[in-house]
């Protein structure tokens, strides 16, 4: 195989980062990891170097920090980055917005002047589908109306614009946006997945967390939606899926100026079938109680994913009961989670 160029992994041992690590390593890429585990531990790039057989390069560092990113980017010779690290919820962006400014914006404001004082070109920007509100048609396509309802999505929004700005501004840059829709899922090894601090706040953790015997019931925020079981619809991707379309948009950077995609599957699952298939899954009952909406949910949400499909060359391949399958494993071999 020929030796392909080192990539600076931001937020590289959170969730969708880890993940995606182990295809870098797989493809060929020699992968730093630049990570101040605020959200994550170290145990996870142990178990990356397990699963890959590859070794990773960690920095212990925190994007506000122009100097180690610019040491990093020099030292290990990365030619490209992928942004991962930030904060992620929605309800704390509304408790402590400033930190998500902070992090979020300053973060990747930093990490675009470290680049740019190191010629670093091209970068993949972990992005969300929050950035289109509460939609007005479906499927969501990119060119929706962009708008953002709490300051979560405000700060990934912000940041798009940035990177529009930059873009538009540098013409050698080449920036791929990629625009996840709702990631779940972890590796089929058990090894690594989604390990949330405290209390989760999205769906299919607190329901593997439930089925595992940590959590008595899931509430189901809203079963009074223009749905047909009433339950609020998304479109449910498994995280190795949404990592290899990171590969792809690598490869397709390298020959074009950028890109904004959606990654999604097209399908949306409502929550009572979510359930039902974690259930089938698992083996286990899962109790749940009908709750009153969330404030801030949409009723329905999923992708039209047509332009990742044509520019990418990429198509989620896993089901809903791959998802629920390989959840239920990390969550089985991890029942309180890495640490
Ligand atoms: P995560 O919290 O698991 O991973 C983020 C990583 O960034 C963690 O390892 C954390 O320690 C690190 N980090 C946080 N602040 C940092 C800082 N100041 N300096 C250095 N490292 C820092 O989150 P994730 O689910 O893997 O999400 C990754 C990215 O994808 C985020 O930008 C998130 O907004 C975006 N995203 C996530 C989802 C989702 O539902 N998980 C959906 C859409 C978009
Ligand atoms: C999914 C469905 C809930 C928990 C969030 C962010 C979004 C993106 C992904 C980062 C909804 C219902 C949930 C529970 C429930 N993150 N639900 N009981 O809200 O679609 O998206 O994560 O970018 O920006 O907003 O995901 O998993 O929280 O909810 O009934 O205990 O499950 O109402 O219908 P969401 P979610």
């Amino acid at each position: 195989m020929t030796l392909k160029k080192n990539v600076l992994v931001t937020g590289g041992a959170g969730y969708i980062g880890s993940h995606t690590c182990i295809e870098l390593l797989n493809s060929g890429y020699g992968v730093v990891v630049f990570d101040n585990f605020s959200n994550s531990y170290p145990e996870t790039i142990r178990r990356i170097e397990k699963i890959t057989g590859k070794s990773v390069i960690l920095f212990r560092g925190d994007i506000r920090d122009q100097k180690s990113l610019e040491y990093s980017l020099e030292r290990f010779g990365c030619s490209i980055v992928l942004h991962f690290a930030g904060l992620k919820a929605v309800s704390d962006s509304i408790l402590r917005p400033l930190e998500y400014y902070d992090i979020n914006v300053m973060g990747t404001l930093t990490l675009l002047r470290a680049m740019q004082a190191k010629g670093v070109e091209a970068l993949v920007f972990s992005s969300s589908a929050t950035v289109y509100g509460e939609p007005c048609t479906l499927p969501l396509t990119e060119d929706h109306s962009l708008t953002a309802i709490n300051p979560y999505g405000r700060t990934k929004l912000i940041i798009e614009d940035m990177l529009r700005d930059f873009q538009a501004s540098s013409p050698l840059m080449r920036i791929a946006i990629l625009r996840y829709f709702n990631p779940v899922g972890a590796h089929e090894s058990g090894l690594i997945g989604e390990n949330p601090l405290g209390v989760p706040n999205n769906l299919m953790p607190i329901v593997a967390q439930v089925a595992v015997g940590l959590r008595e019931v899931v509430n189901i925020w809203g079963s009074d939606y223009p749905t047909p079981d009433g339950t609020g619809i998304r479109d449910y991707i498994h995280v190795v899926d949404l990592a290899q379309g990171h590969l792809r948009a690598l490869e397709v950077l390298e020959r074009s100026e950028g890109l904004t995609v959606n990654l999604g599957t097209g399908v949306g699952y409502s929550v009572l079938e979510v359930i039902k298939a974690f259930s089938v899954a698992s083996g286990r009952a899962i109790p749940y109680v009908l709750a009153p909406r969330r404030p801030g949910d949409v009723a329905v949400c999923f992708a039209d994913p047509s332009r990742a499909t044509t520019l990418l060359k990429w198509k989620a391949q896993r089901d809903l009961a791959a998802m629920c399958a390989d959840t239920w494993r990390f969550q089985q071999a991890n029942p309180k989670g890495l640490s």
